[in-house]
């Protein structure tokens, strides 16, 4: 038994927010920030955040693989930022959805549903922006252990709230946004998973805790925001990412002819298409939809696969490979059977 996509959702804020704006607010243009992260608009949460986005997702997934929550077993979100250290995400998504199904049994429309909550086990995992990977190969070894059947796997993240606006080489990055699937306990097909840690390098891309002003031990005071070394970054991705699918790929005696798209990390077009070169393969098998969203870190994996399950080009049988890789440092990839 092993983990099957039995559904795809997503949810993104309203507001777009595009490189002429920015270029109105900072120093930066938008021929600096496409032509060096085809990267051309982005959302930023206004009225949204991390929870409300997570569990808007999460509804839509589950919409998807025709389940309700009561369904669920599990709830993993994957996110660097959460509205709140406690409660996790994933435990305030349970209560959300919990209370939108109880609404419905008091639905004069539907008078006699009845309503028993789910009791789905809740946690959060930050990985950056392997979190969805990560949270996916959990889910995975959960359901290969027996333990559970269906697990709501959710990325999201309102990075707006956690850059340095007066940081041009960060800010224009990042966006926010929530993905999500269902996994099912499946005998079909193929889910397997293989991650990476290297705690070693957590400097090049960090986002450090606030100063509270303890009175006992006065800290150095930390900016609380995102921090990067951007070619670092760059240099780690195109060479990690490639020899961790190869990895994975040899593993499962797999060859890269056979797989049909490979669904990246968004955080730059040009890594994306440097692992592409690397693995000797067509950017045509690697969808790109960072132009829109910006890098959403966690979310940016199910909501390209959200986007792309939609509009119809998985078709059954398919095989594809996901993969992260960011801050911890952390990378991996899954490669699945559709
Ligand atoms: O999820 C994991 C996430 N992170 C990544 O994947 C990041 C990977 N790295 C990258 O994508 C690239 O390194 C960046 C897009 C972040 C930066 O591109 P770069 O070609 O490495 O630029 P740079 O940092 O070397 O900066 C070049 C110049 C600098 O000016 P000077 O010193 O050459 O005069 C920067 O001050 O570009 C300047 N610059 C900007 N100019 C206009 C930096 N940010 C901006 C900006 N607008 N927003």
């Amino acid at each position: 038994m092993h983990g099957k996509i039995m559904g795809t959702g997503r949810c993104v804020p309203d507001k777009v927010v595009d490189n002429d704006y920015l270029s109105t607010v900072m120093d930066t243009s938008d021929e600096w920030i496409s032509s060096r992260t085809g990267i051309r608009e982005r959302r930023i949460a206004t009225t949204e955040s991390t929870v409300t986005m997570a569990a808007g997702a999460a509804e839509n997934a589950l919409l998807s693989a025709g389940l309700g929550i009561r369904d669920v077993d599990m709830i993993l979100v994957a996110t660097a930022s959460p509205d709140n250290f406690v409660p996790g995400t994933a435990c305030e998504v349970q209560a959300i959805l919990n209370k939108e199904a109880e609404e419905v049994k008091t639905d004069p429309e539907n008078p006699s549903g009845t309503y028993e909550a789910c009791h789905a086990v809740c946690m959060d995992i930050n990985a950056a922006c392997s979190g969805f990977i990560y949270a996916l190969s959990v889910a995975n070894a959960f359901i290969q252990c027996g333990q559970y059947r269906n697990i709501l796997v959710i990325g999201v993240e309102t990075l707006s709230k956690i850059v340095d606006w007066s940081d041009r080489s960060t800010c224009v990055l990042f966006g926010d946004g929530a993905g999500a699937v269902v996994i099912g306990a499946s005998e079909d097909g193929i889910f397997r998973h293989l991650l990476h840690t290297d705690g070693s390098m957590g400097h090049v891309l960090s986002c450090h805790c606030r100063d509270n002003n303890n009175p006992v031990v006065r800290n150095e005071v930390q900016t609380g925001y995102v921090q990067m070394d951007g070619q670092e970054v760059f240099k780690f991705a195109v060479k990690r990412v490639p020899e961790c699918i190869s990895e994975l790929l040899e593993q499962n005696h797999i060859e890269k002819k056979d797989i049909n798209y490979y669904l990246l990390h968004q955080a730059n077009v040009k890594i994306i298409k440097s692992v592409a070169k690397r693995l000797g393969e067509e950017m045509e098998k690697f969808p790109v939809n960072l132009d829109k969203y910006g890098n959403t870190s966690a979310a940016s994996i199910p909501i390209l696969l959200d986007e792309c399950n939609r509009s119809g080009m998985f078709k059954k049988g398919d095989k594809l490979v996901l993969s992260g890789f960011g801050g911890g440092l952390t990378w991996g990839a899954v490669l699945l059977e559709w």
